[in-house]
């Protein structure tokens, strides 16, 4: 268990100046003012009463306070508005004198880095948020924004503070306009350590990044008890808002964990690839990693039929320096694989698709996800590395009336709109609307490779004879009709179904040896180092999409 007393000099430590313990009689002339300081501050880090931390400790979790000093680097937590209090006076709650209001602001560094950061406290009156506590959130948003570094929440709260009315509305309406002038401006981490309800959900799903614990965090608009009397349906909190339903089905979720300080472990490594903001590209860090170390696993891919699935996640970790990949949305849209990873010591953000689900197919959902991490990458200097290996967009008519059109559009939009330098590497099919769509030559790419093993063409070869040669194969002799489609089929491949033809047209700058994908990469990452596109688009925020 941390000592929580450490975040404050004043309280429960040894007491010294200069390193040198103070002794007995000088402590005892501490001016009455200090003392009276250290008493009240000295209740107030407290937190709730101890029956209510008790109950948080069975259900498994940490407290508010003990969560920032998980997360944050040794004693570098510095607490602003630890005394402010309600106003309301309804319902007795003034005169409980809750300081803090329930939820925790301060700044502090993680891994050396100065960011911003709240807790919510569930010992006070179930971290429901008042007009002070938004206020005090919303103070701590205005000044990361001033001082360019990324804001963290960490959530747990029964939402709006039904004794304060719509004061609690509005302090949420004030939080989520922070929010949007916050986006793309600095990063914006949303923990859920806990019930995250009604429209507060609105405001983590305003930020870039939303973390879940399995087992304790839950988010919903409305809980199982309303749904029960609305639509007589009878279903518990996991099941509805869960970490699983939230990674897995709604896509809310980015990342999941398995317990808090897993969670923390992970965020710590997201920031690690994040610059604390937009003015600001993310750090280099060295490795030994090989910048021409030989990707073998690339001439494994030339090898395999074109129709046969393989995760693309091993390709990734196979190029990545160090073998290294921080997946987003791991279990949600698994057609298609975003994250970070560094090539060459930089940070660099992967969109690719994944043959092993859905053959690749671009759908609605990973049109989404795809769409928003280019958007978020684009604001914050994360240049882009796009793996194509793509059948086309899933056919269907959930596909169509679910608006694949509308959702497929986010794609281009938002590879066209991106400045930051962006390479493309094709490593089997890459057909139709969805090679356009995978950042082609002509959606302002800036360097696209593929591996010999490329099929780009506008359609796959079956689809494209019997549209071609329809009436031909009509009217062949039945035993002599699958000779026919293998020679159709042969010569259309011939053709198309490799890079050959793309190259000799400028929409593929290099055909490259398997082997040597790694090092083309880095190197290319280098040359666009300096890329600089003045005012092409104005600036813009990560809308979620
Ligand atoms: C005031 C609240 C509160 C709230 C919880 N508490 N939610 N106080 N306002 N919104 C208090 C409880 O009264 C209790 O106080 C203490 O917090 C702990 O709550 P418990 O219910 O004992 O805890 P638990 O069993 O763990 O259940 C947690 C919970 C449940 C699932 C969050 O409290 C709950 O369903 N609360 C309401 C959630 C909700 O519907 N929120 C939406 C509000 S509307 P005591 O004194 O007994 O310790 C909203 C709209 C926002 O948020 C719109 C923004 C635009």
């Amino acid at each position: 268990m941390p000592d929580i007393t450490k975040h404050d000099p004043v309280v429960g430590s040894e007491p010294k100046i200069n390193g040198k313990l103070i002794s007995q009689r000088t402590l005892q002339q501490t001016p009455p003012a200090v003392k009276r300081l250290r008493e009240i501050k000295g209740k107030a880090l407290a937190g709730g009463p101890p029956e209510k931390i008790a109950a948080q400790r069975e259900k498994g979790k940490l407290t508010a306070r003990e969560r920032i000093t998980y997360l944050t680097d040794d004693n570098s937590f510095r607490e602003i508005g630890l005394l402010r209090e309600t106003r309301c006076t309804d319902f007795g709650i003034k005169d409980m004198h809750i300081k803090g209001d329930g939820v925790i602001t301060g700044f502090a560094t993680i891994d050396g880095r100065r960011v911003a950061i709240f807790s919510e406290d569930f010992t006070q009156l179930g971290g429901s948020l008042g007009r002070t506590h938004a206020q005090k959130i919303a103070c701590l948003m205005r000044l990361a924004r001033k001082a360019r570094t990324p804001i963290i929440g960490i959530l747990d709260s029964g939402g709006a503070r039904i004794q304060e009315g719509v004061d609690s509305l509005d302090g949420y309406g004030e939080i989520f306009s922070e929010n949007v002038k916050c986006s793309g401006i600095i990063p914006q981490i949303s923990i859920v350590l806990g019930p995250c309800a009604g429209g507060a959900v609105y405001s983590p799903a305003l930020t870039d990044f939303i973390f879940m614990v399995k087992g304790i965090s839950r988010m919903f608009v409305t809980g199982p008890g309303v749904l029960k009397t609305a639509t007589g349906q009878n279903i518990d909190f996991e099941t509805l808002g869960g970490t699983a339903a939230h990674s897995s089905v709604s896509g809310v979720c980015h990342f999941e964990a398995n317990s808090e300080q897993d969670c923390f472990r992970q965020v710590r490594e997201l920031l690690n690839y994040l610059p604390s903001s937009r003015w600001e590209n993310p750090s280099k860090v060295s490795t030994n990693d090989p910048e021409n170390r030989p990707v073998q696993m690339m001439e494994r891919i030339c090898n395999v039929d074109s129709r046969k699935p393989y995760r693309m996640h091993h390709v990734i970790w196979w190029l990545a320096d160090d073998n290294k990949f921080l997946e987003v949305h791991h279990s949600f849209a698994k057609n298609c694989v975003i994250g970070f990873i560094r090539l060459g010591g930089s940070s660099i953000g992967v969109v690719a698709n994944n043959p092993a689900e859905k053959s690749g197919a671009l759908d609605i959902n990973s049109s989404d996800k795809i769409a928003r991490f280019i958007r978020f990458c684009n604001n914050f200097n994360i240049p882009l590395l796009t793996l194509v290996d793509v059948p086309g967009f899933l056919p269907g008519m959930e596909q169509e009336h679910g608006g694949i059109i509308r959702h497929g559009a986010k794609i281009l939009y938002a590879y066209c709109e991106a400045t930051v330098p962006k390479v493309t590497l094709i490593l089997r099919k890459a057909y139709g609307g969805a090679y356009i769509a995978m950042n082609s030559k002509m959606m302002n790419s800036d360097l696209n490779f593929a591996l010999p093993s490329a099929e780009i063409a506008v359609m796959g070869p079956s689809g494209a004879i019997n549209t071609l040669y329809s009436k031909q194969i009509r009217e062949a002799k039945p035993e002599e009709r699958d000779a026919l489609c293998a020679k159709l089929t042969k010569e259309y491949s011939d053709k198309f179904a490799s890079p050959y033809q793309t190259a000799s047209t400028g929409s593929i700058d290099s055909i490259i040896e398997p082997s040597q994908s790694r090092q083309f990469l880095i190197e290319a990452f280098k040359m666009l180092e300096g890329k600089r596109v003045p005012g092409e688009h104005p600036v813009s925020g990560n809308i979620p999409l």
